[in-house]
């Protein structure tokens, strides 16, 4: 249950505006869309900047130090505002909130409302209150936020949350302590939920979750559904044309799931499994559960059933007793898979986590700072002649509009999840070919071949 304090009535019945900023992963993207559509059912309408909003709100996260500090000279914004405007509401929501607890309101005392991730359906509910005080402690209140109305930005993908929290115990990560354990959504909800926005016009879907592969597992044995078996059911509703999802644990990618990516059209080939460390020292200080060897037998195994297949990662550098040998088997990692891309984070020490609390953060900044660079070069040559593949051949690509540097350019994403920037005249939401004619390590250019299909 969220908590709040100090509104009286009148002033919350006057709130109108609201201003939201988000932080974090696609599970708080996604968040958003349900707290900026619950909010716009309720009347609310959105803000351009905080200084014209009533309602100030914030969807945290506390990843790592880095979020932290982002989130924290925001709210020092927001505390700027409520100096001006004291009936002004400053909500914070999200993960850095769950894991202040009450602690928010002793720190930041400016700050009325604050709650976990998932509360998003209590949003609505804290607002309407006679006052915000006595409102209790963070808890998830059990449901979803598909429940919930959404305003997506882009009106032809979505995301579609399945499960939230998380099983695993990796020795680094906070998200376990402030998102929970895992639940999964009843299968016929997320398909009815998929149908819904097939019909409003959605072709690409994505499913979300802390471990989307260990889906199901929770659920009651009459329930019960497997990851691979509710990714067929996504893939077979009317109108879907492409099926993603994040982050899959390569611990629970299973056979049944690389045969759907082999046997099913509509999902996409490429899958985004993180491997955090190429070398099996870390790897076990970090709870993984898998080796190097049996990360590059998954991957050689996903590579030999889906031709052609796209793979990016995620990596931490310096995470506590990384050797010099240690870094150089993650640098050979992703030479060895030829990752498509990877996204690289310094190991960020955090408070409540096996290794935060227990391990000493012993590489020296310095070091950190000059592995990242080298990582971030290989990650780059390695993406850059992955790319390369794309030239000269047709890519379908999803429209999404024009194009963020040329306008008179359009801009869509291929099967693989690449961006394209093309020139042609397929309105955003149509799938078209195009021609691609050069490709740097994240974008590839090109030129629209014939008619778009299913404008
Ligand atoms: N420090 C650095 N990176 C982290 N990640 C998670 N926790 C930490 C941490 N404490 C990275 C992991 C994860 C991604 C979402 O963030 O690579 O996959
Ligand atoms: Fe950040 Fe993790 Fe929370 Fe996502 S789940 S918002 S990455 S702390």
């Amino acid at each position: 249950m969220p908590r709040g304090r100090g509104q009286e009535a009148s002033t919350l019945r006057r709130v109108r505006r609201y201003h939201l900023t988000t932080f974090g992963c696609q599970m708080n993207a996604h968040d958003s869309e349900r707290m900026k559509g619950l909010l716009e059912s309720l009347g609310y309408a959105e803000a351009a900047c905080r200084d014209e909003a009533d309602l100030i709100l914030f969807n945290t996260c506390t990843i790592r130090g880095s979020a932290d500090e982002r989130f924290l000279g925001n709210l020092g914004d927001a505390k700027r505002v409520k100096r001006e405007r004291p009936d002004a509401i400053v909500a914070v929501g999200g993960c850095w909130a769950q894991s202040q607890k009450e602690e928010v309101f002793r720190a930041f005392p400016f700050v009325d409302v604050a709650f976990g991730p998932g509360e998003v359906s209590r949003l609505g509910e804290i607002l309407a209150r006679e006052r915000l005080d006595a409102v209790g402690a963070f808890t998830f209140d059990g449901a979803f936020s598909g429940t919930l109305p959404a305003k997506r930005d882009r009106p032809h993908q979505a995301w579609v949350q399945i499960s939230v929290g998380c099983n695993s115990v990796c020795s680094y990560c906070i998200v376990p302590a402030v998102r929970g354990r895992e639940r999964s959504r009843r299968p016929e909800d997320v398909v009815a939920e998929v149908e819904a926005l097939a019909a409003d016009g959605v072709v690409e879907v994505t499913l979300l979750g802390q471990n989307v592969n260990s889906y199901g597992r929770d659920l009651p044995r009459a329930e019960r559904a497997t990851f691979a078996a509710l990714l067929r059911a996504v893939a077979a509703v009317d109108g879907v044309r492409r099926v993603r999802y994040t982050s899959p644990h390569p611990k629970d990618m299973r056979e049944d799931v690389i045969a759907a990516h082999a046997e099913v059209p509509e999902v996409c080939r490429h899958i985004h499994l993180p491997a955090q460390s190429g070398s099996t020292r870390v790897l076990k200080a970090m709870r993984r559960t898998y080796s190097r060897e049996r990360y590059l037998d998954l991957a050689g195994r996903l590579q030999a059933a889906v031709p052609d297949l796209a793979l990016t990662t995620d990596l931490i550098v310096g995470f506590p007793g990384e050797t010099e040998d240690d870094f150089a088997d993650t640098l050979s990692l992703v030479r060895e898979v030829g990752y498509d891309g990877a996204y690289t984070f310094v190991y960020s020490p955090r408070p409540g986590t096996e290794a935060g609390d227990g391990m000493a953060d012993d590489v020296p900044a310095e070091v950190k700072r000059e592995r990242m660079q080298r990582l971030v070069e290989v990650v780059q040559a390695t993406a850059r002649a992955r790319a390369q593949r794309h030239v000269g051949t047709v890519q379908e690509v999803l429209v999404e509009g024009p194009s963020r540097t040329d306008p008179s350019r359009r801009r869509g994403r291929t099967d693989h999840n690449v961006t394209v920037n093309f020139c042609g005249t397929a309105p955003a939401g149509a799938f078209t070919g195009v021609q691609i004619t050069s490709a740097t390590s994240t974008t590839l250019a090109g030129d629209q071949v014939g008619a778009a299909l299913h404008a």
